[in-house]
């Protein structure tokens, strides 16, 4: 609204205790908002990690001991939003659990409580935690896992150990080993075959169930550059 001529000319009216309060109100009701803006990404992928059910499965900081199950914290960023969305819409489906259900259908039946945003934010908050430390287990299987990993030229796409794949490709570097045979198996057979699967599955074709287990324990023992 303008103001009139007459209010123009007018003498301006002295502040009253109300008017100042309600500078004083809509200043500090602006600086929360800013701060609100500047801690949403940290906060809100934490706090939302937290309400989601996502830590029910996966653990605190991405990193719960069931070994089928992956360890998040540390992965690629766009990589973890990806599978997310690829598991919620379906495409991304594993074999069964103990209870002949698909390990990835409870955690699809739940992602419709997380918006696209908040995936992402999610996935934003993971890739920034801390790897969990490395399970070092046998000497000898892993020297084993190692060679195979180099014979099967694993790294010209996952990079050295595991730790510095070709973009938009997973870092597979301390990765819990159950977990990792389950993939290679699972990609290998075409029973995963979302995204980029493809892609891999062509070279592993003939990997031996025994290098892919010893693969799995060489993977578990290299360390995850934290923040890929
Ligand atoms: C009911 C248990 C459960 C819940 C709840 C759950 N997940 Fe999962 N999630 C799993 C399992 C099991 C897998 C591995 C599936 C497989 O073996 O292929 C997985 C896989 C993933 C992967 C793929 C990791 C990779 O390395 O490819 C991401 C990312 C993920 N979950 C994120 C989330 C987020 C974020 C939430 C919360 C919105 C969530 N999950 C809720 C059980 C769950
Ligand atoms: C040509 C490139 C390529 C080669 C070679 C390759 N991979 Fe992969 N691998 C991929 C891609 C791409 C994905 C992710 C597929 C997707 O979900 O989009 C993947 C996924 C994986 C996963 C699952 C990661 C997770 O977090 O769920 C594991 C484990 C893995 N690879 C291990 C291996 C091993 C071991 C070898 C060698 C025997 C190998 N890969 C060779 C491209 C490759």
């Amino acid at each position: 609204m303008r103001a009139s001529p007459f209010l123009l000319k007018t003498k301006r009216r002295p502040m009253t205790m109300r008017d100042r309060l309600a500078v004083l109100g809509a200043a500090a009701a602006a600086a929360t908002l800013a701060l609100g803006a500047a801690a949403a990404d940290e906060l809100n992928g934490k706090q939302l990690y937290l309400t989601r059910t996502c830590v029910a499965c996966h653990g605190k900081g991405g990193a719960k001991a069931i070994q089928s199950y992956p360890n998040l914290a540390g992965l690629d960023a766009d990589y973890l939003y990806r599978e997310m969305k690829d598991i919620a819409e379906g495409k991304r489906v594993s074999g069964p659990d103990a209870r002949g259900y698909p390990r990835t259908q409870a955690m699809k039946d739940v992602m419709n409580v997380a918006t696209d945003d908040e995936l992402k934010a999610i996935a934003a908050w993971l890739a920034a935690q801390a790897p969990p430390p490395v399970v070092v287990g046998d000497a000898a299987r892993i020297a084993r896992g190692a060679e195979a990993y180099s014979n099967s030229a694993c790294g010209g796409c996952h990079g050295d150990g595991g730790a510095k794949p070709l973009e938009t490709m997973p870092v597979v570097a301390g990765q819990k080993k159950d977990y990792v045979l389950l993939q290679i198996k699972e990609i290998r057979s075409g029973v995963r075959a979302n995204g980029q699967a493809g892609m891999m599955k062509d070279v592993i074709e003939h990997l031996s169930d025994d290098d892919a287990e010893a693969i799995a324990e060489y993977l578990s023992s290299t360390v995850r550059a934290a923040g890929k």
